[in-house]
């Protein structure tokens, strides 16, 4: 098993969750109907497994292997990934606060929160995509075999430790990417909702969903 197979697995779940919460960007958007509760559960879920534990993972455990083995702490992608960290956990967190006041959202409010939570959808890809090309493949690069067996463990004791908040934040995850991301995936929902949001019609959920 590989090094860091571990948050390979955890960028797969947090891109379930991701391609969740950009069809609810949709509903908060366009559906008189939504259901205005779930963004706090979003922004809950979000700050206990991509902050709390996916972040803290890269942060406390493998960022600092890399920098032990001669990777450029203060500059390059080391510095990229955990300011890019930060600006997600700012998006999370006006995301939490507008959840703090849901059922007294006005049309425009509602306007603003679907785009943040869109612009979150957008930066968490393109984070991955950063970490994937340029990050993740240094674990090969750098690191001896001795260093990666250290990383693996390192990762694993983690993982051990916060094993039942892994449980239950997992749990959450899937009942959010179970009600509002499968119909996401092709695109046709989101097709689906923003034409008939044009044409000026109440909209209801698709009858695949
Ligand atoms: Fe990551
Ligand atoms: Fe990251």
């Amino acid at each position: 098993m590989l090094a860091i197979e571990s948050l390979i697995r955890e960028h797969q779940t947090i891109g379930r969750l991701v391609d969740a919460l950009e069809a609810y960007a949709l509903e908060i958007r366009y559906m008189p109907e939504v259901d205005v509760a779930q963004l706090a559960e979003f922004a809950a879920v979000f700050i206990e497994f991509a902050e709390c534990l996916h972040h803290e993972k890269e942060e406390s455990i493998l960022l600092p292997a890399l920098g032990r083995s001669g990777v450029r702490w203060e500059v390059g992608v080391l510095p990229a990934v955990r300011r890019e960290h930060r600006q997600e956990a700012y998006l999370i967190a006006v995301l939490r606060q507008a959840g703090e006041r849901a059922g007294f959202w006005s049309a425009e409010d509602r306007r603003q929160i679907a785009a943040t939570a869109q612009a979150l959808v957008e930066f968490q890809r393109a984070h991955h995509a950063l970490e994937s090309a340029e990050l993740l493949p240094l674990v090969a690069s750098q690191l001896g075999e001795q260093q990666q067996a250290d990383l693996k463990a390192a990762l694993e004791r983690f993982d051990a430790r916060h094993a039942s908040r892994r449980r239950a934040a997992l749990a959450r995850i899937e009942r959010l990417v179970v009600r509002y991301a499968p119909a996401s995936r092709s695109g046709v929902y989101a097709v689906f909702v923003s034409e008939t949001a044009a044409q000026g019609e109440a909209v209801g959920r698709p009858a695949q969903r």
